[in-house]
């Protein structure tokens, strides 16, 4: 179901106690948000357990930033997505440009991560995103399309219309470079230009695609008012309450 969200990504961010003073606030000033935006807190592995306590009462979901591609066994050091459901976790962000980048990820492993989150009844937060030569060549579009295509032609329709995207160009993350409104708003019409080829029109009408990449609170409202912007995918802005709440407010 297509809704609006405010996720945050807190990378690998914050001690026990700063994520539960972050959290405490965050419900607290959520409790009359009613439904729209939804927020997810994509925490640290170790903080899901206390972040999903705390959240219980409120609307605030609780998220994974990668989980295994494998089921369980010998693999030293991963989280597998039942262990990540089975503390609470309602989402997970599979295919980060950092995990892409500095752990090699490929689409084949990937494709792997999509298929236990699924499995689990985890909602895949998937990652797309060109760096920054490809958008000076002109070739981002080709581009984040071939990275989607190479794992959409490895998925069913079920499992594509479960997905919520996230466009995040690598350029933007971490940088205070964000998108424009208007080159955010031609890809993710591309992006559902893509799912429609999957899902037909209907279908990719109904999947959530966020923008993620230095979004603010002075920058979150132009940016959502997008008609394909579904939301966002918060890295530094998420670390801070009154920074995020203003992001969340921005709906
Ligand atoms: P920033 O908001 O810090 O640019 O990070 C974006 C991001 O990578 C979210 O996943």
């Amino acid at each position: 179901m297509r809704e609006n969200i405010v996720a945050g990504n807190w990378k690998m961010n914050l001690n026990a106690q700063e994520a539960n003073e972050l959290t405490k606030i965050l419900v607290n000033s959520t409790q009359n948000l009613g439904n729209t935006p939804k927020v997810i807190l994509c925490t640290p592995n170790v903080f899901i357990p206390q972040t999903v306590s705390q959240t219980q009462n409120s609307a605030i979901k609780v998220g994974g930033q990668n989980c295994s591609r494998f089921d369980k066994g010998a693999y030293t050091g991963e989280t597998s997505a039942s262990m990540l459901k089975s503390v609470g976790a309602e989402y997970v962000i599979i295919g980060h440009s950092e995990r892409r980048e500095y752990f090699n990820e490929s689409n084949t492993q990937l494709l792997g991560k999509i298929k236990q989150a699924q499995t689990n009844n985890l909602k895949v937060i998937l990652c797309c995103g060109e760096p920054l030569q490809e958008r000076s060549s002109g070739n981002h579009i080709h581009f984040v399309t071939n990275q989607l295509e190479d794992l959409f032609n490895q998925l069913n329709k079920e499992e594509i219309e479960k997905l919520i995207v996230a466009y995040e160009p690598i350029w933007a993350i971490g940088t205070g470079e964000t998108a424009s409104p208007e080159q955010a708003q031609e890809m993710h019409a591309v992006i559902r230009r893509l799912l429609a080829k999957y899902l037909g029109e209907g279908g990719a009408s109904e999947i959530s695609i966020l923008y993620g990449g230095s979004v603010k609170g002075n920058n979150a409202k132009e940016i959502f008012s997008n008609p394909d912007i579904d939301g966002g995918l918060v890295g530094g802005a998420s670390l801070n309450a009154n920074d995020f709440l203003a992001i969340i407010n921005a709906f």
